[in-house]
């Protein structure tokens, strides 16, 4: 802990890259974890492609509304209070994977999404955003999505799916914040889903230390510098501490 605290003092620009683990503690769940993750549950071909819409669009639509409420009856955590509290004394820049608005909700300002959001609902077919309803708390297996106001399309969840490409935006400011970065720390992503994964070797290509928070192992490798096995609510809070 000492040396990975060490490699983020200096009060330079840090970026913190997120993944699902650093939600799990506020009970929303990862989607590689063995037993826990979304994705030993249900299939991702059936649920997050572009092909499984075309084909059910009632069945993806239940699932991610099924989601929404979930993280809606969630907390930041800890870790994400932590990652907020640091910005008062240093730029602090969230690069996440998640779809959730945890960080936000924490007090972070500057947060990019590199996989969208579970909230910006958007027409299928021209993209018009989509106010919906609050989702319901009981789960159902199919509900047919909202019409678009302006044309035969279907609302959609805002997010990234399989297949599909990273919005433009988001993506930029991240190579951008990690390009300027004076440290760089990546908590609770298992590291396998590109190109978000690609962004602790950018940094470190940069020569910037890269300090990894996970509990388990994950796909990262030579790019990180330090890693500290422990939870993100465990271990952030003294990490990041004045
Ligand atoms: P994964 O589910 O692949 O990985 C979660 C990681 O969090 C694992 O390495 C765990 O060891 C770690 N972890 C679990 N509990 C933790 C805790 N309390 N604190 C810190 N770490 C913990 O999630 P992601 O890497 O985010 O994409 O997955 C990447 C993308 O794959 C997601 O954004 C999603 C998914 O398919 C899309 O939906 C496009």
């Amino acid at each position: 802990m000492s040396k990975a605290r060490l490699a983020l003092t200096g009060g330079g620009p840090l970026v913190v890259l997120t993944g699902a683990g650093m939600s799990a503690e506020s009970g929303v769940p990862t989607f590689r974890d063995a037993r826990t993750g979304l994705w030993e549950r249900y299939d991702p071909t059936a649920l997050a492609t572009p092909e499984a819409w075309e084909r059910d669009r009632d069945t993806v639509w239940a699932w991610y509304r099924w989601r929404e409420h979930l993280v809606g009856a969630a907390r930041p955590n800890a870790g994400h209070l932590a990652i907020a509290r640091a910005a008062a004394g240093r730029p602090v820049v969230v690069v996440t994977q998640n779809v959730d608005d945890l960080h936000e909700r924490a007090g972070s300002e500057q947060v990019h999404h590199l996989h969208g959001s579970l909230f910006d609902h958007r027409c299928d077919a021209c993209g018009t955003p989509i106010e919906v309803e609050e989702p319901a708390a009981e789960p159902v297996s199919r509900l047919a999505p909202p019409e678009c106001p302006r044309c035969p399309g279907r609302a959609r969840p805002g997010v990234v799916w399989f297949g599909e490409s990273l919005p433009v935006q988001p993506w930029e400011s991240a190579v951008d914040a990690i390009s300027a970065a004076s440290a760089v720390l990546v908590v609770g992503t298992s590291g396998l889903v590109y190109p978000a994964a690609s962004l602790p070797a950018l940094a470190a290509d940069c020569g910037t230390p890269v300090i990894e928070v996970n509990p388990g192992p994950s796909g990262l490798g030579s790019e990180v510098t330090l890693h500290l096995r422990a939870t993100a609510a465990q271990a952030l809070p003294a990490l990041l501490a004045p």
